[in-house]
């Protein structure tokens, strides 16, 4: 039984391996390819050619383009370094930093559970427009977070392991749907703003909140620090998109429409300050999906249903809480009233 085990095991190692050799292949082979192109290219034009256009030597063109006239430019290899040595690294350990960090709080503090039991009462939280509007936010940012990494880090985890043909067309569709799709997040980010600004001021209850970490450690742990309809998590993570959304926008739009003059430092700025403003976003909302998603009991049914139960809100929320049960007392104190009023009117016209 153990042999023939070891058996069946060492022709899957062996199938593995083959597999890992085969599609290793291309990757070689595109190698050699631009070894020898390279080669051809040196031997074609001649080395002192290709050393004065790497000391920036100028040739002629009719383009009336900054920088025309430059084929080679040296400065670009601080941004390349800049890129792929220091914040494409430092990138990849934040967002695997921030991943490990939620997974260890879930395993080892746990989801924010509901400390007394549901009543059943269901109160009206977001709109439809403004579950629109976040699901959509959610929608673009998150596939646009996908197919930024993917341009960055594709070439290191997907590329040595897939036919060239099926990365090329992978690497073509990250690329458009990122320029394509990546305006349309600097227009959402605008409609957040105007809709929701106001609910995200910081007020004096704010400061406490963050006194006491929200209640979700150290000596405070288990408390409901006072919130009004957004705690002040909630407020610093919505101008932490909005600051660093903005940012993500418009150097998007310098690298998308080159087409104003920018030169090569424009764009390599335009790169390094988009990269970087992308990357604290994603590790910032690594935090707000593990809490919208596994982290707390009752959070992701208010934004789906719109509404959340009376329990959910008077332990988060309870300043929001007794003003809309303020709201509803007030309201269904004007019901009789009202009565009275169409009571007197319908007497009137009978009489
Ligand atoms: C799977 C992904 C996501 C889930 C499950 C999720 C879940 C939630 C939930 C449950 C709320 C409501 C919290 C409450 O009622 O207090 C919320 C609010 C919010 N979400 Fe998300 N979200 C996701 C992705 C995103 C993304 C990608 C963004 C932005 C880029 C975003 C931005 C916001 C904002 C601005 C709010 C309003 C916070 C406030 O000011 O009260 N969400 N989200």
């Amino acid at each position: 039984m153990f042999s023939m085990f070891k058996r069946a095991s060492l022709t899957m190692l062996s199938l593995m391996a083959a597999l890992v050799f085969a599609l290793s292949l291309p990757a070689h082979a595109e190698q050699k390819e631009s070894d020898v192109a390279q080669r051809e290219m040196t031997q074609l034009a001649g080395a002192d050619f290709w050393r004065q256009v790497r000391q920036g030597e100028e040739g002629y063109t009719t383009s009336q383009f900054p920088e025309h006239g430059t084929l080679i430019s040296t400065p670009g290899q601080t941004w390349y370094i800049l890129k792929e040595k220091w914040m494409s690294p430092a990138g990849a350990i934040a967002i695997f930093g921030s991943i490990a960090f939620v997974t260890l709080v879930y395993l080892f503090m746990g989801p924010i559970m509901l400390s007394a039991p549901r009543t059943g009462k269901r109160i009206k939280r977001w709109s439809r427009l403004d579950r629109a509007m976040h699901w959509s936010m959610a929608f673009t940012f998150l596939t646009l977070g996908f197919s930024g990494l993917m341009l960055v880090y594709g070439k290191h985890f997907l590329k040595p392991y897939i036919p060239a043909d099926l990365w090329g067309f992978i690497i073509m569709l990250a690329k458009q749907y990122h320029n394509y799709i990546g305006p349309i997040f600097g227009v959402l980010l605008i409609c957040v703003l105007v809709k929701w600004w106001r609910k995200s001021i910081f007020t004096k209850v704010d400061f406490v909140w963050f006194i006491k970490l929200g209640g979700m450690v150290g000596k405070h742990k288990g408390s409901h620090p006072s919130a009004g309809f957004s705690n002040a998590g909630e407020k610093a993570l919505f101008w932490l998109l909005i600051v660093v959304g903005s940012v993500v926008a418009v150097s998007g739009l310098v690298l998308d429409f080159p087409i104003f003059g920018q030169t090569r430092r424009d764009m390599e700025l335009s790169n390094l300050v988009h990269m970087l403003a992308a990357l604290i976003l994603i590790c910032g909302f690594v935090f707000h999906i593990y809490i919208g998603l596994f982290g707390m009991e009752g959070a992701l049914e208010g934004m789906v249903t719109g509404e959340v139960d009376e329990t959910w809100a008077k332990e988060h929320h309870d300043l929001w809480y007794e003003e809309v049960m303020a709201k509803e007392q007030n309201a269904q104190a004007a019901e009789p009233n009202q009565d009275k009023v169409k009571g007197a009117t319908t007497n009137e016209q009978t009489s």
